[in-house]
């Protein structure tokens, strides 16, 4: 698989991540990784097995055997279609908890790299070109400031219907951003060759077109 060529875009929560990667995918023909859905199932398994959130062991234990599915954009854990209560905003916090379980992360390497075949892999999430894909061909990191990112989420929120409070919208995303940043394993951080950009006054069409040319530079100098 090291002639599939990787694009890795991490970043905080609601930094547009998820829906640029996709795009991007899309474009290129490639596949796509969104592995934050990963710790999200994890996170689910956990709760409704009642485990508790710290139980390092246990949740590794999930996590190995993890039995997702994905597929036209619905994900599905033991076949039930969960791809909207993953999504819930406590499910993120509760992904970002036992994201800092080295055990834990150690047990989703696997499952991740599985996802690099074909002729392209986008993977989007926090650690993707600092620790899963080091030898990806573009390396972005995509950031805004917490207003930007909270009136976003609210918007995605109120789109679904879902009830949704800007306060605490506000105080979620600062304390995943805290949790995420200083955890010792992986932190969110941009590799140091990673091209950052920052969308808070840009579309999501306008970083998907940043991203493309970027790749269209890079794709130049590593052509064969
Ligand atoms: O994956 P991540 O949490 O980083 O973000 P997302 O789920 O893609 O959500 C970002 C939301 O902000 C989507 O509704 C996008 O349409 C919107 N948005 C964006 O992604 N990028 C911008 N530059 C502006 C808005
Ligand atoms: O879409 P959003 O950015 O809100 O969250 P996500 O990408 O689905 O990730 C949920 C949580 O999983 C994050 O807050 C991280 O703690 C964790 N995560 C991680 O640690 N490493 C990744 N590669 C992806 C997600």
């Amino acid at each position: 698989e090291k002639n599939c060529k990787v694009i890795t875009i991490d970043g905080p929560t609601a930094s547009g991540k998820g829906t640029v990667a996709h795009r991007v995918a899309k474009h290129l023909g490639f596949q796509y990784l969104d592995s934050g859905a990963l710790y999200r199932l994890t996170a689910l398994s956990a709760i409704n097995a009642q485990v508790a959130l710290d139980d390092e062991l246990s949740i590794a234990a999930m996590a190995r055997v993890l039995p997702c599915h994905f597929n036209h954009g619905h994900v599905y854990l033991a076949d039930k279609d969960v791809t909207d209560e993953v999504r819930a905003e406590q499910i993120g916090v509760a992904a970002s908890r036992i994201a800092v379980l080295p055990q834990v992360r150690q047990a989703l390497v696997d499952l991740q790299l599985s996802f690099r075949t074909g002729n392209g892999l986008v993977a989007d999430g926090r650690d993707m070109g600092t620790v899963i894909f080091p030898d990806a061909v573009l390396k972005v990191f995509l950031t805004a400031s917490a207003e930007a990112r909270a009136s976003r989420r609210y918007k995605q929120l109120k789109e679904k219907g879902i009830a949704a409070n800007m306060e605490d919208l506000v105080k979620d995303l600062i304390e995943r951003d805290a949790r995420d940043s200083s955890r010792t394993t992986a932190p969110l951080k941009p590799a140091p060759d990673a091209y950052v950009l920052d969308t808070s006054a840009m579309t999501a069409e306008q970083a998907v077109q940043q991203v493309l040319d970027w790749y269209a530079q890079v794709a130049t100098n590593v052509a064969d």
